[in-house]
């Protein structure tokens, strides 16, 4: 059986990453990784392939940025080429990306077999562009692999059979725990000039946080006061980085002193700087699972999270994009600390990958 596993944009590769190695230890499976060019700078796409041990994808699709549609039809477009050339059984896809929605809707239409991983992930909030990727994806899929015992309740309530949902875990965490202690050897923290303990993490890259000047605007207010108290280091994305320049608030950003810019960060590095912060400020999703499993606090500057257990069980807090109220709470963890509860949410246990592979294999 020849699978093909699905991966085009940052925390897609960190996600993979586990699949790849369980799934092609199974005899009578043959797993190719298949690339979109989703992300194509080192720093968000290659970096990672060595970070992770993993081998060069088997192909490359370069699609590239563009609006939605471009982005997307693009992709459907070539991996369509692709499926032509190599006959393959099933494709497995992953997260919530244009990627992800993209190969499903390539794959079923071919009456190939799509699994998705992470799936039934609810924000509930349409405005998202991952929004619709989930639900579509979920729509298309035979195989449900869920992170959290909500993703099967969602996927139950919109209809989806019982028999085509598996409550695996999470293999964003599989990853983390098995190159936790290569991160430790990161010098990161030297590196960027702050004391471990002694400082914030920082990342942004929703549309709503950072496509507007308006609310970039707002938010760097909030980041200068909490800077004023603490370090924050801020390793950007590169599409937080491109309305700072075009917007024209990069020098008001490098003027805040405490605030610590960098680019994207590699994989180890980044766990690292995590791991030993005294709390992380983020809109990513896979930023509140991994500060969940690292018990360190995190303040999430969205209105909603399709990641409730990082809040039921971890150490997340919706603060929301009010710079009043993220201030308020960057200074209630340096005034008064933050309960962290001691949990970890059920099977987030670096197994996830090996279930999988387990139904994969059987399927
Ligand atoms: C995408 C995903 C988002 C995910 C995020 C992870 C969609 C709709 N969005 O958002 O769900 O959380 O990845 O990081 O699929 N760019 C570069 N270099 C790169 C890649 C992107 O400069 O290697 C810049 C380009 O200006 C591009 C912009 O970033 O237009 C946005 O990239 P895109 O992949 O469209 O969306 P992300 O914001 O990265
Ligand atoms: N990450 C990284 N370097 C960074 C920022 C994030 O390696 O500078 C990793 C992070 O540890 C996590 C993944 O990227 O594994 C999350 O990706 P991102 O926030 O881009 O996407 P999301 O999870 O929101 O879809």
């Amino acid at each position: 059986m020849r699978v093909v596993l699905i991966a085009g944009a940052r925390p897609n590769f960190v996600k993979i990453a586990g699949l790849q190695e369980a799934l092609s230890g199974r005899s009578g499976i043959e797993v190719l990784v298949v690339h979109t060019g989703q992300h194509y700078d080192d720093e968000m796409s290659g970096g990672f392939f060595r970070d992770l041990e993993m081998d060069e994808p088997e192909r490359n699709l370069g699609v590239g940025s563009g609006s939605h549609a471009v982005q997307t039809a693009g992709v459907m477009t070539r991996f369509d080429a692709f499926l032509d050339e190599v006959a393959t059984d099933m494709v497995v896809v992953v997260g919530d990306v244009n990627s992800t929605v993209a190969c499903s809707l390539t794959a079923v239409k071919r009456g190939i077999p799509v699994a998705h991983v992470e799936a039934g992930l609810r924000s509930f909030d349409w405005e998202m562009p991952e929004e619709i990727n989930r639900l579509v994806t979920d729509r298309l899929s035979s195989l449900l692999f869920t992170p959290s015992r909500d993703g099967d309740e969602n996927l139950k309530g919109e209809g989806r059979p019982a028999e085509a949902i598996h409550f695996v875990g999470n293999v964003m965490v599989d990853t983390l725990l098995r190159f936790r202690d290569k991160a430790a050897r990161s010098d990161v923290v030297e590196r960027l000039g702050v004391a471990a303990g002694e400082y914030a993490v920082l990342t942004m890259h929703r549309p709503r946080n950072v496509d507007t000047r308006e609310a970039f605007a707002g938010l760097l207010g909030a980041f200068a006061e909490i800077a004023g108290r603490i370090p924050v280091v801020y390793p950007m994305h590169p599409r937080s980085r491109r309305t700072l320049s075009e917007a024209g608030l990069l020098e008001r950003a490098e003027a805040i002193s405490g605030l610590r810019m960098t680019g994207p960060l590699g994989y180890l590095d980044f766990i690292e700087l995590e791991a030993r912060a005294r709390f992380v400020m983020t809109d990513s999703g896979g930023v509140q699972e991994e500060t969940t499993v690292l018990g360190v606090p995190c303040l999430t500057l969205r209105p909603n999270t399709e990641r409730p257990v990082t809040i039921t069980e971890g150490t997340n807090t919706l603060v929301g994009t009010n710079p009043d109220a993220i201030t308020k709470a960057a200074a209630g963890i340096l005034d008064e600390g933050y309960k962290l509860s001691g949990r970890l949410p059920e099977l987030w246990d670096g197994h996830a990958s090996e279930r999988i592979a387990d139904i994969i294999e059987n399927y």
